[in-house]
């Protein structure tokens, strides 16, 4: 959940007239005035960039192209008062982090693009054991600015995943069976609220703390100096396992070697959640890799991956029962997969979104059939494909969400924005778990 905040601009204060925005001009044009009022408005601390420049481009890009829309421009704001863009012309406008969302429009738009890039701190206190980081960075940058520190934080696995987004959908990590969700290690969040005031929320303010916890190949992860002999020998039997990333190297070598290219300009996740990963269940998985393969291929599909992310079951446990909103049930384990189509013809969308949905289904009804409670389990809110139900990522919570959407945001400003979103986050400060960067 992210991305309720107040956007107004400024430009109200700065003599924009509502008879402007308000003539003959299609949307487009519109926003482009707003554009050229934003750039005028805004602190020298924030950008303006249109389509043509580099940074424009940068802006825009995500890891899956498909992600990307032309945005009539965009914006790099560095100080969190430019932020406050104008929520009454009802501009339509997307917030990007690290830009790895694989739903269209969650962090893109036609409207105004703002890039956090310019939010990219990295502040480590070594005294309360913390960390403030910027939510324009990518985990590989805040794991570089701490390894001379020998610390590190529940973050990202995979190269280029931005913090914002991971950590707003709950964000699985390397370190997740020993400390839990990065939602579980927030200990404070810095927000522009709906009506443009910047807060920073702890634990104290309760709704929207709460609220604001929402939101690969064989890797293999040992944190530890040196592993008991003969652990891998099994594993490292298995025909095709690359043993090259296998040795003792810094958490940011790790992750930066685990760069996962999209592997086609258009990509969707999906999600599936299960209790446990036994063997009928990964045949009904390899059934379905097998089946989708052959059946996406000739129309263009070009990657058909079904990740399997084995956690312990008390994954889950590290926070108290009810300290997010998400997961909405804490008690019990909910092991993901992660389902992965990449492919080249933009008319195939559809074809690839249904197969999505009806291959999650059949896993789903594997593990049923074996006896596994989760025909209604959580699905994992980075993972679930851009529609989603809320109810089937936040269960119960959602009434309470909708209650506090409804409090801070009574002109939903947020629907301007794509997602399944709640709140606009500018830094994050992380208590520091896990004192060894080694693996
Ligand atoms: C290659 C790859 C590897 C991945 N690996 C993992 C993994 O190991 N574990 C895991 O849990 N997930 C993983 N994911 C999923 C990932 O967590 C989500 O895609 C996540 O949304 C990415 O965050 P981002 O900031 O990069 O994305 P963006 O596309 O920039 O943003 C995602 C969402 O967050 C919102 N948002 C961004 N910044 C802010 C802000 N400052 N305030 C409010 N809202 C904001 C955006 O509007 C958007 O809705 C992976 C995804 C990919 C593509
Ligand atoms: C990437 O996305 C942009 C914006 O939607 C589009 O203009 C461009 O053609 C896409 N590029 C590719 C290679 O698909
Ligand atoms: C985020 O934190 C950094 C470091 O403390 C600070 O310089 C910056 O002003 C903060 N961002 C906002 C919007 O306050
Ligand atoms: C670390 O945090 C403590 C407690 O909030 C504060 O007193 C101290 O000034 C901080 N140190 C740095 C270097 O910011
Ligand atoms: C980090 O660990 C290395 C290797 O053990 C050590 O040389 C270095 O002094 C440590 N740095 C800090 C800041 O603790
Ligand atoms: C394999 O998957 C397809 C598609 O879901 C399904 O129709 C078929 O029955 C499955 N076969 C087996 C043996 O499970």
């Amino acid at each position: 959940m992210a991305a309720q905040c107040f956007f107004a601009f400024i430009l109200l204060a700065s003599g924009f007239s509502a008879a402007r925005l308000q003539t003959r001009d299609s949307q487009f044009h519109a926003t482009l005035s707003i554009c050229q009022l934003a750039a005028q408005a805004i602190s020298p601390a924030s950008d303006v960039f249109y389509p043509g420049s580099p940074s424009y481009a940068e802006d825009i890009s995500h890891w899956a192209n498909s992600s990307s829309a032309p945005a009539a421009c965009s914006v790099e704001t560095g100080t969190a008062q430019d932020l406050r863009i104008l929520g009454n012309t009802r501009t339509p406008f997307a917030v990007k982090g690290g830009g790895h969302s694989t739903n269209p429009g969650f962090s893109s738009t036609t409207g105004v693009e703002i890039s956090m890039s310019r939010f990219s701190e990295v502040i480590y206190n070594a005294s309360t054991q913390t960390v403030e980081i910027g939510s324009g960075l990518i985990w590989d940058d805040v794991y570089a600015a701490l390894e001379p520190y020998n610390v590190t934080v529940v973050g990202g696995r995979i190269s280029g995943v931005g913090v914002a987004g991971f950590t707003l959908g709950g964000g699985l990590s390397y370190k997740t069976n020993q400390y839990g969700l990065a939602v579980d290690n927030v200990v404070a969040y810095e927000l522009v609220l709906p009506n443009g005031v910047v807060k920073t929320i702890t634990s104290k303010d309760e709704d929207l703390f709460w609220g604001l916890k929402v939101n690969i190949g064989q890797l293999i992860f040992y944190d530890a100096p040196t592993p008991p002999s003969g652990l891998f020998d099994e594993f490292l039997a298995i025909p095709g396992i690359d043993t090259t990333v296998l040795k003792t190297q810094s958490y940011l070598s790790y992750v930066k070697a685990a760069a996962l290219p999209p592997g086609g300009p258009r990509v969707f996740y999906g999600a599936a959640s299960f209790l446990q990963f036994t063997k009928p269940l990964l045949q009904a998985v390899i059934n379905e890799t097998k089946f989708w393969g052959d059946t996406l291929t000739p129309h263009s599909a070009t990657v058909i991956v079904n990740s399997i992310e084995p956690f312990l079951p008390s994954l889950f446990s590290h926070g108290a029962p009810g300290s997010s909103a998400c997961p909405p049930d804490r008690s019990v384990g909910l092991l993901p997969i992660n389902l992965d189509y990449a492919w080249t013809d933009a008319s195939e969308d559809a074809r690839m979104h249904g197969a999505l949905v009806r291959s999650a289904r059949q896993m789903t009804a594997a593990a049923v059939a074996e006896g596994q409670d989760v025909a209604l389990a959580a699905v994992y809110s980075n993972y679930a494909l851009f529609d989603t139900p809320v109810e089937d990522i936040w269960g119960k919570n959602v009434q309470r969400l909708r209650k506090i959407k409804r409090r801070y945001d009574p002109l939903d400003v947020m629907g301007l924005a794509g997602g399944f979103k709640f709140y606009m986050v500018l830094n994050y400060t992380i208590e520091f778990n896990g004192l060894t960067t080694e693996i």
